[in-house]
């Protein structure tokens, strides 16, 4: 069997995006190839925080539209980047072997670097929280300027964890403000997957930036997938507050504007935003760039004649 066959028989066995099924075979032994490769995929990491926006039941009908991963990006000489990284889903389910992750919200990126360089201390830290919402205002009331990175990383898991949905908004001041949650028994130090994480993260390169950096390192032949904020599908339904900057038309035109710059240098682009005639203006008429319509899982509304499915679209130049 030649290499590409045994990628692609892990890739079918497991049903895995061939991504990952490359970055499985090259850790795999091969005397024991899918016995090995059941062992490695069975202990795959997961996010670590729950984020709003993320990704991981739309990855499904990307695949099944034959969209995702690109067909002839070649995980061996490319290097993935995601600049809008979130809770990461669309990189925790490739896991591919050179990265890039970057977000502008200061707190996640220290939190990756945490878990990255220093995930035993981290974990002795999270150990050390209680679900109980006198100290949960405790926690969010801390002034992040005068903390320890091991302590901004702690504190920000504990707050993902312990919140009202998981969700992550700041006020003007950038001053997280989400109120409590008041789950029974939330898993505050997922301490086996956060050593996964760790692991995985040691051949990744993640920096607090812009995402018009990205504009510096990526080269052609290489995999960008942009998960910007999503402009808003209507007044009321504006989100856009994980960081205290605004991501409104003239920002989301600028970003159409480094998706086409990075066309021209051979890159492979995909991107999510929401489906309104804004966002399908400003992406259709480019040659050989592509909208497709997915259902997110989020509905419109609970009640009337509003009931159904919104649609997203990925806007793709392959
Ligand atoms: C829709 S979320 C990404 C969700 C992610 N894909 C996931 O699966 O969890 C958007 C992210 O963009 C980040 N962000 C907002 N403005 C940014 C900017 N100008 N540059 C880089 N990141 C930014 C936010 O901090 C947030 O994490």
């Amino acid at each position: 069997m030649t290499t590409s066959q045994a990628i692609l028989e892990i890739q079918r066995t497991f049903d895995i995006n061939a991504i990952y099924a490359h970055k499985v075979f090259s850790l795999a032994d091969k005397e024991n190839l899918i016995e090995d490769a059941a062992r490695i995929i069975a202990e795959k990491p997961k996010p670590f925080v729950k984020w709003v926006g993320g990704k991981r039941q739309l990855l499904l009908q990307f695949k099944e539209m034959n969209l995702y991963p690109p067909d002839n990006f070649n995980p061996s000489t490319g290097t993935y980047f995601e600049p809008f990284v979130g809770g990461g889903a669309v990189f925790f389910d490739l896991l591919p072997r050179e990265a890039i992750l970057s977000d502008l919200n200061k707190e996640l990126i220290a939190t990756y670097n945490v878990i990255k360089n220093n995930v035993e201390k981290l974990i002795s830290s999270l150990k050390k929280h209680q679900n109980d919402k006198e100290y949960f205002l405790e926690m969010r009331a801390k002034n992040v300027s005068k903390l320890s990175d091991i302590e901004i990383a702690s504190r920000f898991i504990f707050l993902n964890r312990t919140c009202f949905n998981g969700l992550y908004r700041v006020n003007s001041k950038g001053g997280f403000n989400v109120p409590f949650g008041s789950y029974q028994n939330p898993i505050i130090c997922a301490e086996d997957n956060l050593r996964k994480v760790s692991k995985e993260l040691q051949g990744t390169e993640i920096k607090h930036q812009d995402y018009k950096e990205v504009l510096k390192d990526a080269k052609n032949g290489d995999f960008i997938y942009f998960d910007p904020p999503y402009y808003p599908i209507n007044k009321t339904s504006s989100f856009t507050s994980y960081t205290s900057e605004a991501f409104l038309e003239k920002e989301q035109i600028e970003l159409r504007d480094v998706c086409v710059e990075l066309h021209k240098r051979g890159c492979f682009v995909m991107l999510s935003n929401s489906d309104t005639p804004f966002i399908n203006k400003i992406y259709s008429g480019i040659k050989d760039v592509n909208i497709s319509k997915v259902k997110a899982g989020r509905a419109i509304n609970s009640k009337g004649s509003g009931r159904g499915k919104i649609t997203e679209v990925l806007v793709t130049n392959y």
